[in-house]
């Protein structure tokens, strides 16, 4: 079997397993008002990348299959915690493919149904047998961290002297805080040294990076059927995102941001300036540039085990969704 072909069965592998324990979580029938919106949100289509991560990291180092489970749908409910309330704070309609959660059940019952998995994450993640602490201070300071990026990304919001540094430091908090964690938890379940681990997280980060550039450039050039979620709020609350900070140095880029034209004219208009600009062109090469430096952090893995991290890498670096 060819190596892209067994290396697309483990990924799957893995998601399957991870969404067989998430159903297996027997959560209670009552109160409804919470329990109906956690289910909701955990059968929604999401690619289950930070749990691979988890998985894939940890078997590097031999880590024990259980507690990368149970560190695998810890970070994955953490995720989904932060996206309930990330639509909510961005007014997103859907998410998945579907109705984002305060838009079916409304924003009082999202906020609980967020702080409830929340909670279940943590209640997961406590479950680790290796190294439990480490585990839990770990996963506590990324979450923190993820909810510092967001306030960033809101404080930002309208706010066009926001430098380029700036913004890397929101998205390395936002996104890149969790899949550090990720990458570390392999690290930690296995009990490796602070100098592994710490290698392990700076592959995260800047995993995470590239992954939001990505994402910033997605939420402009693809489509909402092909990402299951709605694409016009950067655009709608003045976001500052990878291709604004690059697109404010051209003549031009006031007026368009400025029209008082209706939001997906805007990002039509938005989309054509970033081509003819090379922005587009310069925010794909600091995508490609953040993972050929995650890249440079894999020389903890041995031989093959490496080959499997690279190759997880191209994967993110060619994600179309
Ligand atoms: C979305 O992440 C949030 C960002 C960090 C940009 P994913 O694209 O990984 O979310 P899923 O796959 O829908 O869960
Ligand atoms: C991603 O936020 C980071 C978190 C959810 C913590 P975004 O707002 O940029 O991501 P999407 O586009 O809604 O998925
Ligand atoms: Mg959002
Ligand atoms: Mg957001």
């Amino acid at each position: 079997m060819s190596d892209t072909k067994l290396f697309t069965e483990l990924l799957d592998f893995i998601r399957s397993e991870t969404d067989r324990h998430l159903k297996k979580l027997d959560l209670p029938e009552e109160p409804a008002y919470l329990y109906n919106p956690i289910r909701y949100a955990l059968a929604g289509k999401g690619k289950r990348l930070r749990p691979v991560l988890v998985h894939l990291s940890g078997r590097g180092f031999d880590a024990d299959p259980d507690d990368l489970m149970h560190a695998g749908m810890a970070v994955e409910l953490l995720h989904n915690f932060t996206l309930i309330h990330d639509d909510i704070m961005d007014h997103d309609d859907t998410r998945h493919g579907k109705p984002t959660v305060h838009k079916k059940y409304g924003t009082e019952a999202a906020i609980l149904t967020g702080d409830s998995i929340f909670t279940l994450s943590q209640l997961i993640i406590g479950q680790v047998q290796s190294n439990t602490v480490q585990a839990l201070q770990a996963f506590n300071k990324a979450s923190l961290t993820v909810c510092e990026g967001q306030a960033y990304d809101l404080q930002f919001e309208g706010d066009a002297t926001v430098s380029l540094d700036q913004y890397l430091d929101m998205i390395s908090r936002k996104t890149g805080a969790l899949l550090s964690l990720c990458a570390e938890l392999g690290g930690i379940l296995a009990e490796k040294s602070d100098d592994v681990c710490a290698e392990l997280r700076s592959y995260g980060l800047n995993l995470g990076r590239a992954f939001q550039v990505q994402d910033d450039i997605l939420e402009i050039f693809s489509d909402e059927e092909n990402l299951g979620k709605s694409l016009e709020s950067d655009v709608a609350a003045d976001k500052q995102t990878i291709l604004t900070i690059l697109a404010r140095k051209h003549d031009g880029w006031d007026e368009i941001k400025n029209s008082d034209a209706d939001i997906s004219t805007k990002r039509e208009r938005m989309r054509s300036f970033y081509i003819e600009t090379g922005v587009e062109a310069r925010a794909r090469e600091m995508s490609r540039g953040y993972i050929e430096k995650a890249k440079d952090s894999l020389s903890v893995f041995a031989g093959e085990h490496k080959k499997i991290m690279d190759q997880f890498t191209d994967f993110v670096l060619n994600r179309t969704h």
